[in-house]
């Protein structure tokens, strides 16, 4: 099968696949993983911890070399004997710690949701990770309300744009944070209570004038994918008892949230790391993107995809997350072998 393979360490976003520079090529000839009592699909997917996993810069390090790849959908191509839930040709997305970044996949059966009918394919492969990581954090974890006040940084980003619209599903008063006229110009398209450009404004001026505006105190839930200087200026905007959901580090910079000030405000701080919800809390994870499917399905949420790319044009998708290009989600599709039940 086809498949883009991590052989060692580097930026995937630099060269392109297969150059003697690039940590990625792409294999026409990598093993189809065997099936036993599992079920086999088709896979499609991007997103920032792959970037930051072929750089050796991701809290998980697998050995080299290995397929990169998390979340995807496809049509079940064969199933192992003691499959019981799915048959050849149902369509399914989930995702994994490794592997989607190819045209085969194996999955234990439990690990697969049935897409809905109706659904697109591409924006079912776009969900599980970005909008699963958005509503495992606003949703179970805060959980957000609707007379809150929720501030998203890096809001047209992959879990960021997902942010905004689940706190919008959830009623609340939502503030994004992004930076340039496209990014707030579809923010503001989707409804947003506030837009601040970063390119043009200060966040904290901005924020306080809104809120003062509509007599608010101040914000309930930071939603945190960025870190560094915007987190220290998201925290001067932080009501009494507010919530941070710590999600990543898109700057680069870990921030520092001083106890003291948490103490004092009555700060919660939330670190959350989704995929480890399979692990400990498998069935929180499981409710979470049966319910985002069936939210996708009656149009409650949108996938805005930006990019979409071909394995062998890897390093385009990942020059769009470097290059804070993308808007929503940046995909990699299989070339061939469509499958005639798929939308791929
Ligand atoms: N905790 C979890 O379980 C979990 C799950 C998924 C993702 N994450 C993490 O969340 C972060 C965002 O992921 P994503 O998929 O949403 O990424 P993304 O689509 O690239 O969005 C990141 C956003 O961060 C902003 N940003 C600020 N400084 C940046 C910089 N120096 N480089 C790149 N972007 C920068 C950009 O917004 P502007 O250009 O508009 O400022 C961009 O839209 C990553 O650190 C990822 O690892 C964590």
């Amino acid at each position: 099968m086809e498949a883009l393979v991590c052989r060692k360490l580097g930026d995937p976003a630099e060269t392109e696949p297969g150059s003697e520079e690039s940590p990625v090529v792409v294999s026409k000839n990598q093993p189809i993983p065997p099936l036993d009592s599992d079920t086999a699909g088709r896979a499609t997917s991007l997103n920032y911890a792959n970037y930051l996993q072929i750089q050796g810069k991701y809290q998980e390090k697998p050995p080299l070399p290995f397929v990169p790849g998390s979340d995807y959908s496809g049509t079940v191509d064969a199933v192992g004997p003691s499959v019981t839930k799915f048959r050849p040709g149902d369509r399914v997305c989930s995702f994994a710690a490794l592997g989607s970044f190819a045209q085969f996949i194996v999955a234990d059966q439990s690990h697969l949701f049935p897409v809905p009918d109706g659904c697109d394919m591409v924006a079912a492969a776009a969900l599980p990770v970005a909008f699963g990581t958005s509503h495992v954090a606003i949703v179970h974890r805060a959980p957000l309300t609707s007379t809150q006040v929720l501030l998203v940084l890096g809001a047209a980003g992959g879990v960021g744009l997902a942010a905004v619209q689940i706190g919008k599903a959830c009623g609340a008063t939502v503030i994004a944070v992004a930076r340039g006229a496209e990014k707030v110009r579809l923010l503001k398209s989707m409804g947003m209570d506030h837009v601040v450009d970063l390119g043009s404004e200060n966040v904290i001026l901005s924020v306080k004038e809104f809120l003062k505006k509509k007599k608010l105190k101040g914000v309930d839930v930071l939603y945190d994918p960025v870190g560094g200087k915007l987190t220290k200026e998201a925290m001067k905007l932080l009501n009494w008892g507010a919530q941070i959901l710590v999600i990543g580090f898109a700057s680069g910079e870990i921030p520092v949230i001083p106890a003291n000030i948490a103490l004092v405000k009555n700060w919660t701080v939330h670190g959350l790391y989704w995929g480890s919800y399979r692990i400990h809390q498998p069935d929180v994870l499981e409710d979470s993107t049966r319910e985002l499917l069936s939210w996708l399905s009656r149009g409650l949420i949108t996938i805005h995809i930006s990019h979409t790319h071909t394995l062998s044009q890897a390093n385009l998708a990942f020059a769009a997350l470097k290059d804070r290009k993308a808007i929503g989600k940046v995909m990699l599709v299989l070339d061939h072998k469509i499958s005639p039940t798929s939308k791929l």
